[in-house]
């Protein structure tokens, strides 16, 4: 456990998530004091730098070496996913690192008893886990609002948004990233089924590309059976055209359905007997944003206090276990075991 009554945190990787890991610490994430921001690129660790008033390094071996931190918060490139989270452990550091863990499970096997020998807190940012619509939605279905769970829809939506300045970025090239839409923020839905019906036994899949010089999968449609019998579909698409109106997810029961609006402001809705037309349960402002900081709370909580995560790091395998098992899928065009 850390020795002061703050985590003190190095942020590593100032790029798009980062932006959110800061913001949900500033609102949301007391606990925690950033001491220290790490780039390669030396404008983006100095606009961090100026933002959080942490110091700036240009490498993490440098920030490990001179830095004044007892945590790191690994927001880098999927393939430097394992020599980031070892050397920060292997350093006695207290490690967050955002998903996936890494591109394959030999790697993940790695890092976890790099994290085992360190003895120090390990965990993997997944931001849905802390999503209310999502507890919520839980909360009322083991309350049995809607009956006995038949099935569930899960649609996923990224826009793409390319930097004129890096047309072809890391998570288009598939030695960098691991895949595409599925194994990047596909997490973020598989997350929520998962927390809802338990673990996904098997998946099948089909997936495409349609968007230049992308290797993984742009857009991904998959059938995932659970081992409690729920079935559930996953559509997935990238694009940087416009897309009409959706949901993110429809969870169907004997007695009705709950309804999670498509965007971020996390609207849930009922629909059963009583109200076949609707009932509003949670509109939330600004949004599912603040999940960022409600993951970098709990991680201080575990740091300082020893809490238990929210969600342990080996559960967060199973996002990663369902998207390798939908890219075996695609190549065996069968059914595949997640576990
Ligand atoms: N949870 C979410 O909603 C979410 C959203 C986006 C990304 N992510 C995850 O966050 C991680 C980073 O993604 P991103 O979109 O922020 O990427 P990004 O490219 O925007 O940022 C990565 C940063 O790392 C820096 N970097 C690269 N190599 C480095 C090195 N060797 N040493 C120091 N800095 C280095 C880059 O300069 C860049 O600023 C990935 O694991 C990704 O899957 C999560």
């Amino acid at each position: 456990m850390a020795d002061s009554d703050r985590v003190k945190i190095a942020l590593v990787g100032c790029g798009n998530i980062a932006r959110a890991h800061w913001r949900g610490i500033s609102y949301h994430a007391p606990l925690i004091e950033v001491t220290a921001v790490v780039d390669d690129d030396p404008e983006r660790a100095a606009a961090m730098a100026e933002r959080t008033g942490g110091a700036a390094f240009s490498s993490l071996g440098d920030a490990l070496g001179s830095g004044d931190f007892d945590a790191v918060d690994l927001m880098l490139p999927h393939d430097l996913h394992e020599q980031a989270a070892v050397e920060a452990l292997a350093a006695g550091k207290h490690v967050v690192l955002e998903k996936p863990m890494a591109m394959d499970l030999e790697s993940c096997d790695r890092i976890l008893a790099a994290a085992e020998s360190a003895g120090t807190v390990f965990m993997i940012a997944e931001q849905s886990q802390y999503w209310p619509d999502v507890i919520k939605a839980g909360e009322m279905i083991e309350a049995g609002a809607i009956g006995d769970v038949i099935s569930a829809r899960a649609s996923f939506f990224d826009p793409l948004r390319l930097d004129p300045a890096d047309p072809i970025p890391w998570r288009f090239l598939l030695k960098r990233s691991g895949g595409g839409i599925c194994i990047d923020g596909g997490a973020h839905w598989i997350r929520p089924l998962r927390m809802w019906f338990g673990e996904i036994d098997e998946v099948i899949a089909v997936t495409g590309r349609h968007i230049a010089n992308l290797e993984g999968e742009s857009v991904a449609h998959a059938l995932f059976r659970f081992s409690n019998g729920v079935t559930a579909t996953f559509d997935a698409l990238l694009t940087d055209s416009a897309v009409g109106p959706g949901d993110d997810f429809h969870i169907t029961g004997t007695a009705g359905e709950l309804v999670i609006e498509r965007g971020r402001e996390g609207r849930l809705v009922l629909f059963d007997g009583e109200h076949p037309e609707g009932k509003m349960i949670m509109e939330l402002f600004p949004g599912k944003v603040d999940s960022y900081g409600f993951e970098l709370h709990d991680f201080s909580l575990a740091v300082l206090h020893g809490t238990p995560l929210q969600a342990s790091a080996q559960y967060s395998l199973g996002e990663l276990r369902t998207a390798l098992a939908m890219y075996r899928s695609v190549e065996s065009r069968r059914w595949e075991k997640v576990w």
